[in-house]
């Protein structure tokens, strides 16, 4: 176990756990340390942990993961674990303490030293303070509103499909009675999930695709599926390079508030 590294990875920052001689209740110590910082910053604890074939994992499977990818909801989720993220941290175990440093865009800008007992503490008031909140809301990103990936399969076949007109066509219709803009919840965009309306979120952004389905290139089907849900993973499995916003400017109603 001792040159295992677990990272959590999320679009600009990662937090490497160095093995080292931990046990696995203190690498499960340090995980939840990392979690409650995210959920302290997003203020939410819609947060998922998933490993790169993107199954939803325990704590107890994270640490036995080499990349652990966080996602939280209306943000931009990113798989990217080649590029250098902007804030890297690692946390090394060493003598019942952990060496807990951080790097700005590849510079050492901190380093502490942390306890287990002092990180339990800050856990057990956190979860004290916001237990309330965290039972009473459905967690949205576990549950149905990120649309799921396809089978690699799926995205092989790239099929393309005919549709009413092209690209320019499409940006040139007059849109009426578009919804105010606005910052919408992850319930009000569920609603807007039927052909004739639709919405979907795309980065961050919400957006009314009722008129793109006839002029998607990838066809209503494949479309519907981001219908009333985070469509960012699903998108960026078929095509990342594809500038949605540029689609879909006129059609953006508003973001996603969590
Ligand atoms: C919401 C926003 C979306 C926009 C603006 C969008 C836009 C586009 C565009 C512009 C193309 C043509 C790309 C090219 O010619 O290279 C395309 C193709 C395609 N899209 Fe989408 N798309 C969206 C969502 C999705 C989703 C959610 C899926 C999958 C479930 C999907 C699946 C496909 C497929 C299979 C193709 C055809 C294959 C290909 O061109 O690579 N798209 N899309």
């Amino acid at each position: 176990m001792e040159d295992k590294i677990t990272s959590i990875v999320t679009d600009d920052r990662i937090d490497e756990i160095l093995h080292l001689n931990a046990t696995k209740e203190e690498l499960i110590t340090i995980l939840n340390y990392i979690i409650m910082d995210y959920k302290k910053f997003s203020m939410t604890d819609k947060i998922l942990l998933q490993s790169q074939k993107l199954q939803k994992l325990t704590l107890e499977e994270c640490i036995e993961n080499r990349h652990v990818f966080l996602f939280l909801p209306g943000v931009k989720n990113s798989m990217d674990i080649k590029s250098q993220k902007e804030v890297r941290y690692t946390y090394e175990p060493k003598e019942g303490k952990i060496l807990k440093e951080k790097y700005r865009n590849g510079r050492k800008t901190e380093s502490t030293e942390v306890t287990y007992e002092q990180i339990n503490k800050m856990l057990g008031s956190f979860n004290q303070s916001t237990g309330a909140f965290l039972s009473s809301k459905p967690n949205f990103a576990e549950s149905r509103f990120i649309a799921p990936l396809l089978p690699q399969e799926e995205v092989s076949k790239r099929e393309k499909v005919q549709v009413k007109g092209g690209q320019m066509q499409f940006v040139q219709i007059p849109r009426k009675n578009k919804p105010p803009f606005k910052n919408y919840t992850a319930e009000e965009v569920q609603k807007h999930n039927k052909p004739g309306d639709v919405w979907t979120v795309l980065n961050g952004k919400v957006y009314d695709i009722s008129l793109y389905l006839d002029y998607h290139p990838g066809g209503v089907e494949k479309l519907m599926l981001g219908a009333g849900k985070d469509c960012t993973k699903l998108f960026n499995q078929f095509h990342s390079w594809v500038n949605g916003h540029a689609f879909l400017e006129q059609d953006y109603i508003g973001n996603l508030k969590y």
